[in-house]
């Protein structure tokens, strides 16, 4: 039997919604969560607001537990983009990096900004070729890139990375996973990866305000070098944070929202992500079929063995408003229509998008 998730979703029946790549939709338990959090939280009489340090601790250890990671070397932060920012902070100003063309503006542009040395590297159906020549010719520091491009939804093989790393242990690689957490297994600390960051408020359906970064033991010991060689801080009430912490998290954090966050864990964890996997690549495989047959995809995902559940479809932009109208949430991107399929998704859905595509192409003949 297939599974269907959408039940522990209130989607109306009028809505068709495939912008998670936007933004993702939150399980109903999460709502109900939330209220009572927040009544319970803001009560007078209530010990919560005195316990937020325990409760982001918590949260960590759920995060690290789930996608393999240890708890001090997990961080949670307020979005990718700040966690990333802090990040390269604790690089040298010579530490040299590859970015992928056209990545999201949140990784390449902090890196413009700064100064730091930087190339490109193409991003094609030859994606893992061409970085592996980029990175033996050019020799960066670091190899930076979203698991998952925004636009185009172009994938990087995940093995690759291993062999990446084994290739060129010195290679830091950061990877972005906004695009990518909460719809697979991840076994962070054998990943090839030394730092993978995301936002929380897409695939992993925590809402805004949360995110979190997690960083490899080697990497944790080389950035922010100096700081780490000084006198840890001595005041009681930080007394647990180590000079990292007090660098990813130098404040006061949310606990309503990094709370949610550890809902959308358990909620992950609750359903198992192979699951979660699974029902995901059914339903995408047969969207790509459908826009496949009508000519509708991209050429070099098209010919890509390893696909994402982020789709640009080829329709002329032209039809966004149209398709808003009736109820298909999703967006205007790069040379098409941005749709991201979820585990709220299902197979009427599929049937629904692409009954719209053909009747608007049809319409505008
Ligand atoms: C690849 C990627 N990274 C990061 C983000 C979002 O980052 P932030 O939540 O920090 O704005 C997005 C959002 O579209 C994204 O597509």
């Amino acid at each position: 039997m297939q599974m269907d998730y959408n039940e522990h979703f209130d989607v109306p029946e009028n809505i068709i919604y495939l912008n998670t790549p936007g933004n993702g939709l939150m399980p109903k338990s999460h709502h109900i969560w939330r209220q009572h959090r927040d009544a319970a939280f803001f009560a007078p009489s209530g010990m919560l607001r005195e316990q937020q340090g325990e409760f982001i601790t918590e949260v960590k250890k759920d995060i690290a537990e789930l996608f393999h990671c240890s708890t001090d070397r997990t961080f949670c932060v307020p979005n990718f983009s700040f966690g990333f920012n802090t990040l390269i902070e604790g690089f040298s100003a010579d530490t040299s990096f590859a970015l992928i063309s056209e990545d999201y503006p949140s990784l390449n542009y902090p890196i413009i900004s700064r100064g730091f040395p930087h190339f490109y590297i193409e991003a094609n159906e030859n994606l893992e070729e061409n970085i592996f020549n980029a990175v033996t010719e050019n020799k960066p520091n670091v190899l930076l890139l979203s698991i998952v491009q925004y636009i185009t939804g172009l994938k990087v093989n995940l093995d690759f990375i291993k062999k990446l790393k084994v290739a060129f242990p010195d290679l830091i690689i950061i990877g972005d996973a906004t695009q990518f957490l909460g719809t697979e297994p991840f076994d962070f600390d054998n990943s090839g990866f030394d730092a993978v960051g995301t936002s929380g408020y897409k695939w992993m359906m925590a809402g805004f305000g949360n995110g979190f970064l997690m960083i490899s033991k080697d990497l944790a010991s080389k950035i922010y070098e100096d700081a780490q060689s000084r006198p840890r801080p001595q005041e009681g009430m930080w007394a647990k944070k180590s000079i990292l912490d007090t660098y990813f998290e130098p404040g006061h954090q949310d606990t309503l929202s990094h709370g949610t966050l550890q809902q959308s864990i358990r909620f992950l964890k609750g359903i198992g992500l192979e699951n979660i996997q699974q029902h995901i690549h059914r339903l995408s495989m047969l969207a790509y079929d459908e826009l496949t047959s009508r000519d509708l995809i991209l050429p070099f995902i098209k010919t890509k063995e390893i696909k994402s559940s982020l789709i640009n479809i080829q329709i002329p932009q032209d039809f966004y408003p149209a398709l808003l109208a009736d109820g298909l949430k999703c967006f205007p991107r790069g040379t098409g229509i941005r749709i991201g399929i979820h585990l709220y998704n299902n197979e009427i859905d599929i049937e629904k998008l692409i009954q719209l595509i053909d009747k608007h192409t049809w319409n505008s003949k």
